[in-house]
């Protein structure tokens, strides 16, 4: 994670610490407190989540690299959507998921390669949005993802985070942002990852995407109906997260006032 948040500025300053604050009451206050992320694709929710599991040192799941993980060793083996052969993958997956330290993002190996910056391609996330909308891929999967949460706390992202996989969670945020914004922030990471991409095909791809995560029959993409909405169209990263951690504050310090609104 590469975004640092400036501490001359004394309110961000100010936001850190009453995020740690916030994190040590929720431990007293929660045996493994969960705060979960979930949100369409490039809303920002993964930056958000790695940063806020990183100011807490909490764990942090990122859901979204187990799909893709699966999408990609289907892809290498020639494994078609259906296929039983799928849901065996998921079962028993053929790569790891390795991190440094448990609120940092995990790199993925695969028959002893990095295949971390492969598995963060648009066609893979594509391809992990089709076999997303297989029941048994996602129970077994979830079974994994559901082993994550763990002391002192977790930050989970995804897209069925709050509803399906931890409908408990202590805290839900759902973030949004407009279509254009989105494709936009994808484009420039294509061109700086490749130096190419088509702004057009990836505002497609991803409203292709939404759509087929909106409409699966099993654990679509929807906020939870306690979540705190976040629309981060108009802001920077550390505008966002500033927005995020005051929801925060707010449901933590009156949690049913905001869910009865
Ligand atoms: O978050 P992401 O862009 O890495 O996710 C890639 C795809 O994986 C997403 O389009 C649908 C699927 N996915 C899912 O169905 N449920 C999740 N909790 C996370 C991801």
């Amino acid at each position: 994670m590469n975004i640092k948040l400036s501490t001359k500025n004394v309110h961000i300053g100010k936001l850190r610490h009453q995020l740690r604050q916030l994190g040590k009451s929720l431990q007293r206050e929660h045996v493994m407190p969960v705060i979960t992320i979930d949100g369409p694709a490039a809303s920002g929710k993964g930056v958000i989540a790695g940063m806020l599991a990183q100011e807490m040192r909490w764990n942090l799941l990122d859901s979204g690299v187990f799909y893709r993980a699966v999408a990609y060793v289907a892809q290498e083996r020639g494994v078609e959507r259906g296929q039983v052969d799928l849901i065996e993958l998921a079962r028993n997956p053929p790569f790891f998921l390795c991190r440094p330290a448990p609120w940092l993002p995990p790199s993925v190996f695969f028959e002893g390669r990095d295949i971390t910056r492969f598995v963060r391609t648009e066609e893979i996330a594509d391809i992990a949005s089709k076999i997303a909308t297989i029941g048994e891929v996602r129970g077994a999967l979830m079974l994994r993802m559901l082993a994550e949460k763990n002391t002192p706390g977790l930050i989970a992202d995804g897209r069925d985070m709050g509803t399906v996989v931890f409908p408990d969670a202590t805290i839900k945020i759902f973030t949004v942002s407009q279509l254009e914004v989105r494709a936009k922030r994808r484009f420039e990471q294509a061109m700086e990852d490749k130096g190419e991409g088509s702004l057009l095909g990836i505002m497609q791809t991803i409203q292709m995407r939404d759509r087929r995560d909106e409409m699966r029959a099993i654990a679509p993409l929807k906020p939870a109906k306690n979540a705190i909405i976040i629309d981060s169209s108009q802001m920077t990263v550390v505008e966002t997260f500033c927005h995020v951690v005051s929801g925060l504050i707010g449901r933590n310090e009156a949690p049913l006032h905001s869910v009865t609104k």
